[in-house]
């Protein structure tokens, strides 16, 4: 996995880039990062927790207004897809492919943005990893035009920014998971958030001090269906908790009131398999945290966390025969617990392992698992401006 380079150059790099295209340096340059979740899988949009770190990774955005109403979009990802659309022609799907994410930003602010903006942006976050480029670009934009425009949006508006940018203008129906993560998450730390109140506190994870190191693996699958299957999951969800009478499934305290789901028919079934996820996975959550909380050794979290890989694969089933694999290779090459992150449907899997055993499960993933891609992940500040 490429690597990971210092706020200063990050910077640099992209306010020259910006200069070379546009002719004059940016009025700023800002950064934020992917994440990984260490637990708490699709509870995002049911009223539950979660527990994600941010990368070092990140996708950096240097900008400056402009005075013509233009919108012009440059990524040194996508060499030769730049847009330049009128700010008052803002709308999904224009412009479309990867300049959407950052013009739903923009399309939020129009009258503020209504003299234009010119944004270049680069980043190193993995795409199609299930490690969050998109939230990333979203919420590195978002803080530009924050700043830029003088407008007085904290953590959580910022949040709220990226996530409308990703459901209205993208189009793609998501939770809070990752936005809140690339916004709030902190170096050291992991972010617990409550996703039903918005509440979050920051839990101290310092592996390296325990000789841990959280390894996170490219499964270099993503699978077609990803987003379908997404949106099924989460009308399932859905539909769980209207026929269990609570607005949202983790307002449940716990798995006894899910049997009444099961009523005979086979869509009753799956209901009851998702719901089960659902609930079980918050409380791992708890259970994590908890650990964690308490100073207990961290080793303690693995079980927890294979356990909710489980659960995604057979439960929720969003896992994919590669992801499966990794999680495998992982555990019988000494991981104390492995799972797949994200969404599903391919991305990353995290394994816990002994800081002298991460050579030893790199190699075990790539020959059984045919996963050559894979880094050691501590956890990393949020976004920021850099410049
Ligand atoms: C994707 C979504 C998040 C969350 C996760 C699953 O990453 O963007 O909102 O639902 O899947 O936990």
């Amino acid at each position: 996995m490429s690597g990971v380079l210092p706020d200063e150059e990050a910077a640099a790099g992209a306010a020259e880039a910006f200069a070379a295209r546009f002719g004059a340096a940016p009025e700023g340059v800002w950064a934020a990062p992917g994440r990984v979740n260490v637990i708490g899988e699709h509870t995002d949009y049911n009223g539950g927790s979660v527990l994600p770190v941010a990368l070092p990774h990140t996708v950096r955005a240097a900008a400056a207004r402009r005075d013509d109403g233009r919108l012009v979009l440059v990524s040194a990802q996508h060499p030769g897809e730049d847009a330049d659309v009128a700010v008052a022609d803002l709308a999904p799907g224009t412009p479309g492919g990867w300049a959407g994410y950052p013009a739903g930003v923009v399309e939020q602010v129009r009258a503020a943005a209504a003299g234009g903006l010119s944004l270049l942006v680069d980043g190193d976050v993995p795409a199609g990893a299930g490690l969050s480029s998109s939230a990333a670009l979203e919420c590195a934009v978002a803080l530009a035009v924050r700043d830029l425009l003088g407008l007085g949006w904290g953590p959580d508006d910022l949040v709220d920014v990226a996530r409308r940018a990703e459901n209205d203008f993208v189009g793609a129906p998501t939770g809070i998971l990752d936005q809140s993560a690339s916004v709030l998450c902190t170096a050291g730390h992991a972010l617990h958030l409550d996703t039903r109140d918005r509440s979050w506190d920051q839990v101290p994870l310092d592996l390296e001090a325990a000789g841990l190191a959280l390894l996170v693996v490219d499964s270099g699958t993503t699978h077609s269906h990803a987003e379908s299957g997404y949106g099924e999951r989460r009308r399932q969800c859905e539909e769980a908790a209207r026929r269990l009478g609570v607005d949202y499934l983790c307002d449940l305290p716990g798995t006894d009131a899910l049997a009444a789901l099961d009523d005979g028919t086979d869509e009753g079934a799956v209901l009851l398999r998702r719901a089960w996820h659902v609930v079980t996975e918050d409380a791992r959550v708890a259970e994590v945290v908890d650990l964690l909380r308490a100073g207990a050794d961290p080793r303690g979290t693995g079980p927890v966390l294979t356990a909710g890989h489980a659960s995604l694969r057979d439960d929720f089933e969003v896992s994919v025969p590669e992801l499966d694999a990794v999680v495998e290779a992982a555990l019988a090459a000494g991981a104390y617990g492995a799972r797949m992150v994200g969404g599903g449907f391919g991305g990353s899997a995290v394994a816990l392992v002994d800081a002298g055993a991460v050579e030893a499960v790199s190699a075990a993933v790539a020959e059984r698992a045919g996963a050559p891609r894979s880094y050691v992940v501590v956890p990393a500040a949020g976004a920021r401006r850099l410049q």
